[in-house]
């Protein structure tokens, strides 16, 4: 089959906030800038955050970026990189501005309605989620933050007429015989190939939540960017802390993408209780319902075990107007047959976001030359062990601007030079296969046999072959990236943020002074390096 080519001077791959943040910055630059996504423009994670943007404006009174810069290492559990936290944050209510002068609606205190959802001026709203030790977080819609952010900047895009190639996967970074990119192989929906040309590209495809047999993640969030990333000869570390969502709406057994119900609702003032309607987060931490996220979810988690339940509930009750502060979450509870104005939300924790990713610097420079990463995708040490709640749509929206600064500072021409490509021959296994073996082995609670075992059966299941369509490209990223977490989640023998192993139960600072990173050997296996680090203090 021929191979046609397009050149840019920047490829971004992902239509999040993080990609387009950078698309529509680099255009701006006056960059050629070209878009490409797998599926449909707004099908990746960033519409379906719910809660908000954490960003400290200045008008919260006891507020500070300091107390956020605090909260994020406190919830990182040490393992963050103090200069990232505090640059990334410092960055954030100008992005947020200029988020708004693109058209997004953040709710704001309207005295007609109450607070929390107005749009008709006035100071922005807040609400608070796990590990803020203030109301911070700003949201659109009651709980539709990502909508109305991935609508923004799909109208900005459109308007400002940026190219884009919706239903073309990303497969493998193209580069010269120094290493350097030099383009984007990709694969449109029929299978053709295709080759983008260009002497930057940003990986911003989101996460790979898609791992898990249930997930709060759409069905794009499959680590393409990452496999990718690690087979164009960059790093990846923290890939151990993938953070499992406290509640996730229980309707039954089921798998793929389940409704987030959001930590908000706990914020304003929502409480677990166990099926005996008891309280259990008050004993567990000093925030109680409102600790950081893994500190919830494995209380929920153990709390199930010790009950032999599915599910613990969500009372909301006593919160006033719930289907006008929260429309998203109570619809979803209504097409499940359940009132949460009338009765305890059942809930349980899902695979949510990967703390982890291609290591970058704060400015999404990979070490690979020319690949640049930003979103949920890359690593920069925002985050640590767990990340704090709402902190990564501002992730997107600083570091994805940063990138287009990056990328035009760095000004690589695009030579005309022999171009090596990875190998096309790589390892998949099923889809199944990985998804039951991580849900089994690698959610909250792992061991070293366990690990293991998983490794070894998705090892069992693993066949050589070259991915022709979109199913195999993220079959084999998903082989890649549950081998990665799993190598890196069997070296770390302790227990901190969302890695959670029953061997090892309490932290260990050995671990706090050296980072995990992942690149590919040889023959293409993820092998585990350690290197030391510079860490936060929590
Ligand atoms: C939520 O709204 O609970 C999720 C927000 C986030 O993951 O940051």
């Amino acid at each position: 089959m021929s191979t046609w080519e397009a050149e840019a001077d920047l490829v971004v791959v992902g239509s999040g906030v993080a990609g387009l943040t950078a698309a529509l910055d680099a255009a701006a630059l006056g960059l050629r800038v070209l878009v490409v996504t797998k599926d449909a423009v707004d099908s990746g994670s960033t519409r379906w955050a719910q809660g908000g943007v954490a960003v400290v404006v200045g008008d919260v009174p006891g507020d500070s970026v300091e107390a956020h810069v605090a909260d994020t290492l406190t919830a990182g559990a040490a393992l963050c990189d103090p200069a990232a936290v505090a640059s990334i944050l410092r960055d954030g209510p100008a992005a947020v501005a200029r988020l708004r002068a693109r058209g997004a609606v953040f709710d704001t205190e309207d005295p007609r309605v109450g607070p929390g959802i107005g749009t008709a001026g006035g100071r922005l709203a807040r609400t608070r989620e796990g590990g803020h030790s203030a109301f911070r977080v700003v949201h659109a819609g009651g709980d539709a933050t990502g909508a109305e952010v991935e609508r923004a900047l799909v109208a900005a895009a459109s308007d400002s007429r940026l190219p884009l190639l919706t239903g073309h996967l990303a497969v493998d970074a193209v580069r010269d015989e120094r290493g350097h990119v030099t383009g984007l192989a990709v694969l449109d929906d029929h299978g053709r190939p295709g080759v983008l040309r260009a002497p930057a590209v940003l990986l911003a495809s989101g996460g790979y939540g898609q791992m898990y047999a249930s997930t709060t993640n759409p069905e794009t969030s499959t680590g393409d960017g990452v496999a990718l990333a690690l087979r164009a000869g960059a790093t990846a570390a923290d890939l151990e802390f993938v953070q499992f969502h406290p509640t996730v709406l229980y309707d039954g057994p089921a798998t793929g993408r389940r409704p987030l119900v959001t930590e908000a609702v706990r914020g304003e003032g929502a409480v677990l209780l166990d099926r005996a309607g008891t309280r259990f987060m008050t004993g567990v931490h000093p925030l109680a319902d409102l600790a950081p996220r893994d500190v919830v979810a494995a209380a929920i988690t153990r709390r199930m075990l010790e009950a032999g339940t599915d599910c613990v509930y969500l009372d909301a009750r006593a919160l006033e107007d719930f289907a006008r502060r929260f429309p998203t979450v109570f619809g979803a509870c209504r097409e499940a047959g359940i009132d949460p104005v009338r009765e305890p939300i059942p809930v349980t924790p899902a695979a949510h976001y990967a703390c982890g990713g291609v290591v970058t610097d704060a400015n999404g420079r990979t070490v690979a030359p020319g690949l640049y990463a930003a979103g949920e995708v890359a690593r920069t040490g925002l985050h640590g062990a767990n990340r704090l709640a709402s902190n990564s749509l501002l992730e997107g929206l600083v570091v994805g601007a940063r990138v287009a600064r990056a990328v035009a500072a760095d000004r690589r021409v695009l030579r005309e030079a022999p171009t090596l490509a990875p190998s096309p021959v790589v390892p998949i296994a099923p889809r199944g296969v990985v998804q039951r073996a991580m849900t089994g082995a690698a959610g909250i609670g792992r061991d070293g046999a366990g690990l293991a075992g998983a490794s070894d059966a998705i090892e069992a299941a693993t066949g050589i072959g070259v991915p022709v369509d979109r199913a195999g490209v993220e079959d084999a990223a998903l082989t890649l990236i549950a081998q990665a977490v799993l190598a890196a989640a069997g070296t770390r023998t302790e227990s901190r943020g969302c890695h959670v192993r029953s061997d090892f139960p309490e932290r260990d600072d050995v671990w706090q002074r050296q980072s995990l990173e992942i690149a590919l050997d040889a023959t293409g296996r993820p092998v585990v390096q350690t290197s030391n680090v510079q860490v936060g203090a929590a």
